[in-house]
């Protein structure tokens, strides 16, 4: 066993360059061809050995972030322990960064990084393969959020393939108020109840312009088939959306189910312009400058 007793974990948010959407399953999930970017927007997932599983939160959004057995957190810690026959005595902290509700994988990264650091502090050596497949039991997007990088993500999101990515600059705008991921996929459903959704297939110029670190070629590619939905619950988005284009932007998307929204810009210079302009045009609550690939989920030596 580990000597540990606290471990970190620092695990990135993400943003989908191509989010293709197929009909609704039986089961209620919707096949996907979701391209996900690794971004360098971090929480930080601190486990300490204690008398009983507790989970506390700090940061602007920390009042938002739910502290019992929901939080995925929580849950990742709870899973892990029983495969092992173990109490999952642990106290969680999630140091939070990541946008909530925000489209942008933020509980999805604490379920990760809270497997990823009870892992290390009951120094069970689980292998990649075992840890992912009890991250896809907590969510489809917990799994990337593991390993990070850039991948395509097909099924619900959760069978997941490496692919390769330069390197690109975000701005994200993040908003007032989060958007339930369940409703925008159910307001997806509304929207094209009375056509044919093809089956979701990765476009191959989007994956070139990835490799190629090409950030025009990207901005032509870029795609979310969510987007639609998450306008029409939340119709002021547009405004932030062209806020941050009329700043210089190449091209602007919301990120995953919203409500927060991505610009990919040219390089740092235009990206820190983007961001001054979208918080001056106040269509947004906070904006961050980012880029990507970002690692995944990382035990910080300390
Ligand atoms: O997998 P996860 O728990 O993150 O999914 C949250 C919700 O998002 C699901 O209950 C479902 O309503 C929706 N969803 C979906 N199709 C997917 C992923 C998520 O419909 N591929």
């Amino acid at each position: 066993m580990s000597t540990r007793d606290t471990v970190t974990v620092r695990v990135p948010a993400k943003v989908n360059v191509q989010l293709a959407v197929g009909a609704a399953r039986p089961d209620g999930f919707h096949d996907l061809a979701n391209v996900f970017l690794a971004v360098s927007l971090y929480d930080e997932v601190t486990v300490t050995r204690a008398d009983a599983l507790t989970v506390t939160c700090s940061g602007p959004d920390a009042a938002q972030v739910p502290l019992d057995r929901t939080n995925l957190a929580a849950r990742a810690a709870e899973l892990l322990a029983a495969r092992h026959g173990l109490s999952p005595d642990v106290h969680i902290h999630i140091a939070k960064d990541i946008p909530v509700a925000g489209g942008m994988a933020g509980g999805s990264a604490d379920g990760a990084g809270a497997l990823l650091a009870c892992d290390a502090l009951w120094g069970l050596g689980s292998s990649r393969e075992e840890l992912l497949e009890i991250c896809a039991e907590l969510g489809s997007d917990v799994p990337f959020s593991l390993i990070g990088g850039a991948a395509l993500g097909t099924g619900r999101g959760e069978v997941l393939t490496p692919v390769e990515a330069g390197t690109f600059h975000w701005v994200f705008a993040v908003a007032d108020g989060g958007l339930s991921t369940p409703a925008v996929f159910r307001e997806f459903d509304r929207l094209t109840a009375a056509t044919a959704v093809p089956a979701p297939q990765a476009d191959p110029a989007l994956l070139a312009a990835l490799r190629s670190g090409d950030p025009d070629a990207l901005a032509a590619t870029l795609a979310n088939d969510l987007q639609p939905a998450a306008l029409s619950l939340r119709p002021q988005l547009a405004d932030t959306l062209a806020a941050g284009t009329g700043a210089g932007a190449l091209a602007a998307l919301v990120s995953g189910s919203g409500p927060t929204t991505a610009f990919l810009v040219r390089d740092e210079e235009t990206a820190a312009k983007v961001a001054a302009a979208l918080t001056a045009s106040t269509t947004c609550r906070t904006t961050r400058t980012t880029t990507s690939p970002a690692p995944g989920a990382t035990v910080l030596a300390r």
